[in-house]
């Protein structure tokens, strides 16, 4: 029997997030430039992407490019930037096809001009898409993201509009980027990394981790479906006992 007619429909995880990692060694494995590997990256995406709509998942969120990215060199932001437009406006009809809505995370503020227009112009093309939800992160790190909430949860303070009282991790939720987003079921990690590079640290509080040693270009859509099964085997007690939980 094929991998996808394994998993249990009835069990999907609603939000699956992916910190896709290894383009640069997958490059150097074959002797190329590191950029060669970003371009081969975007197959993956598109692949995993279709996956996550055929299976009907309702969120999948990639992180594309972290606060940290910004600190690599140059000529390799200059490639991942101008790659991020080509990648949106040749897979503007992937998404349209498969029903996509697009989302973004991230301090997009801080994207160069090309690139947040183009991020922001695919985003209205496919608001009224309803299958699933692809949220990009795009020079995110969720330390941005959360002293940006207490930021503004700080000024409505100052200003009368919320008391100290009401803060709590309800209140908190609404002031982070992922706000409508329910957490993650399950974060993938690809690459052989057993970290989380400033990833939905706040959201995936619960979510199951799963590593694997395949490198991002080589992660095809079996790969993501092994990654669904494995996590359809897992019991999720939220701190609670199995007893109570089965
Ligand atoms: C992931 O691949 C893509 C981005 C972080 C933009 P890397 O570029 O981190 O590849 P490795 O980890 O160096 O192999
Ligand atoms: C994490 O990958 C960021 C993205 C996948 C966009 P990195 O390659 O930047 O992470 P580190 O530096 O190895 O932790
Ligand atoms: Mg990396």
């Amino acid at each position: 029997m094929e991998l996808k007619d394994q998993i249990n429909k009835k069990k999907l995880p609603t939000h699956v997030a992916v910190i896709m990692d290894g383009n640069g060694r997958w490059a150097k494995k074959k002797g190329k430039h590191r950029i060669f590997g970003h371009k081969n990256g975007v197959t993956s995406v598109r692949e995993i992407t279709e996956a996550a709509a055929e299976l009907g998942i309702k969120y999948l969120t990639l992180y594309a490019f972290s606060t940290e990215n910004w600190n690599r060199p140059r000529e390799e932001i200059d490639a991942l930037m101008s790659l991020l437009v080509s990648s949106l406006s040749s897979e503007i009809k992937t998404l349209m096809k498969n029903n996509i809505r697009l989302l973004a995370i991230g301090d997009l503020k801080s994207l160069p001009s090309n690139v947040y227009k183009k991020l922001n112009s695919c985003i209205k093309k496919t608001a009224a898409n309803t299958a699933t939800s692809l949220v990009l992160a795009i020079s995110y790190s969720s330390r941005w993201e959360i002293a940006d909430a207490a930021k503004r949860i700080a000024l409505e303070v100052s200003n009368g509009e919320i008391n100290v009282e009401d803060i709590n991790s309800d209140l908190l939720a609404k002031y982070i980027n992922t706000l409508g987003i329910p957490d993650p079921d399950i974060l993938i990690r690809t690459s052989g990394e057993y970290r989380v590079s400033n990833f939905l640290l706040w959201q995936i509080a619960y979510s199951e981790l799963y590593f694997t040693n395949t490198l991002w270009p080589d992660f095809r859509k079996n790969n993501f479906f092994e990654a669904i099964l494995n996590f359809q085997n897992r019991e999720r007690r939220f701190g609670k006992t199995s007893e109570q939980v089965s």
